[in-house]
């Protein structure tokens, strides 16, 4: 018999009052996209530098709209990181460009730039990187080099959100970023995301792509002007995100504690890669996940046999992520093993453990104890 998992590896914390705000939301009469998703965009927007933000239904959906905004298709390529969650290689898939993907760094999984550089062909439009916890890369290099090869960037911010460079929050700068609310990130609409533009003419475009391509024409009938699918977040869930939003500093300052005492506690072992802390110098960094690297098999386990004996415990463990060249998507595309090796590592080592505001500093000292004891057999 499997213990219940009473630590799941996220866990979002939703308030009496947010789910009050909802039964408020659901009584007023106006539950889909209205007064609540105008002004959870604005808090956002505040956020991030009051560029303009626009709610959508996935950070998924947002990489759809924001490669339909720099008008990639057919023919186009793509530079993206070979470690990554799915979404940006099925995105460019989908809207029929071609993924090319670069490694990353080991440490902070941060895109390799040298490898973009050299991966830049006539066709290449948009560079895609994903952040991940713990350090961003170089993002003046990154807008240095996008610069020079008049590429735009589409930044993956889904873990990072609050996560700062040189001072400025990830959204602040920069080309387009894209954010999720899903259930495990930072704050949570339930579903849900967001994109962050660069001017009122690209916002008003997102909004004609989150809803079906629709332009209103001044006799009140309406034209399709570009063919889009529906991406429009509820009122329902943008009240989620304003308690969410207000609750956001303490649950990354909790967050951040959590992380810390991973650091302090978490057991000293050979081989063993922990996340970045504070790499480069820098410090602000918000902590969605904690995922660390081990060499399962220098301790006589493989990952399975290892996430189950955490799993007896009640630990609830993820993978953060596998190798998108490794899928049978990218397969089609001729990627095969060993072009990519720290994305490939990571894939094979990597384990999220749990990190989410519902712990406590005692639960992440029995998460490193019961680590410790697994791996020393
Ligand atoms: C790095 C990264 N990007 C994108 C996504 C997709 O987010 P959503 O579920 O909001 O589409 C995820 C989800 O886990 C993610 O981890």
């Amino acid at each position: 018999m499997t213990a219940p998992i009473f630590r799941k590896f996220a866990q979002p914390q939703l308030s009496e009052a947010s789910i009050q705000a909802v039964a408020d939301v659901l009584r007023s009469n106006w539950i889909t996209t209205g007064p609540k998703v105008t002004e959870l965009e604005q808090a956002l927007s505040h956020t991030f530098g009051n560029r303009p933000t626009r709610l959508v239904t996935s950070a998924t959906g947002a990489m759809e709209i924001a490669l339909a905004l720099c008008d990639i298709g057919e023919g186009d390529e793509v530079i993206t990181s070979a470690q990554s969650f799915f979404s940006a290689m099925n995105m460019i898939v989908k809207c029929g460009a071609r993924p090319v993907f670069v490694d990353c760094d080991l440490v902070t999984r941060a895109i390799d730039l040298a490898q973009v550089e050299a991966a830049i062909t006539p066709q290449t439009k948009v560079i895609m990187p994903t952040h991940f916890p713990g350090a961003l890369g170089d993002m003046d290099a990154l807008y240095a080099l996008a610069k020079r090869y008049k590429l735009r960037v589409i930044e993956d911010a889904a873990l990072v959100q609050g996560s700062k460079w040189q001072g400025k929050p990830v959204g602040a700068f920069g080309d387009i970023a894209t954010f999720s609310f899903h259930p495990n990130k930072n704050m949570t609409t339930i579903e849900g995301g967001a994109i962050v533009v660069n001017n009122e003419a690209e916002a008003q475009r997102v909004d004609i792509l989150r809803f079906h391509g629709i332009s209103k024409l001044p006799d009140q009938t309406r034209d399709v002007v570009e063919a889009s699918g529906k991406f429009n977040m509820s009122d329902v869930s943008a009240v989620i995100g304003l308690h969410q939003l207000a609750q956001f500093d303490t649950f990354m300052a909790q967050r951040q504690v959590l992380a810390e005492r991973y650091f302090e506690r978490f057991p000293q072992l050979p081989g063993v890669v922990l996340p970045p802390n504070g790499q480069s110098g820098q410090t602000d960094q918000t902590w969605n996940m904690f995922c660390v690297l081990i060499p399962y098999e220098n301790f006589g386990h493989t990952r399975t046999s290892f996430r189950n004996a955490l799993n007896e415990a009640g630990i609830g463990t993820g993978i953060s992520y596998e190798a998108c060249h490794l899928t049978t998507v990218a397969r089609h595309y001729g990627y095969r093993e060993g072009m990519f090796p720290n994305a490939e590592r990571i894939a094979r080592e990597t384990v999220t453990l749990p990190l989410h505001v519902g712990l406590t500093l005692g639960d992440v000292d029995e998460i490193c104890g019961v680590v410790g004891k697994v791996l020393a057999g």
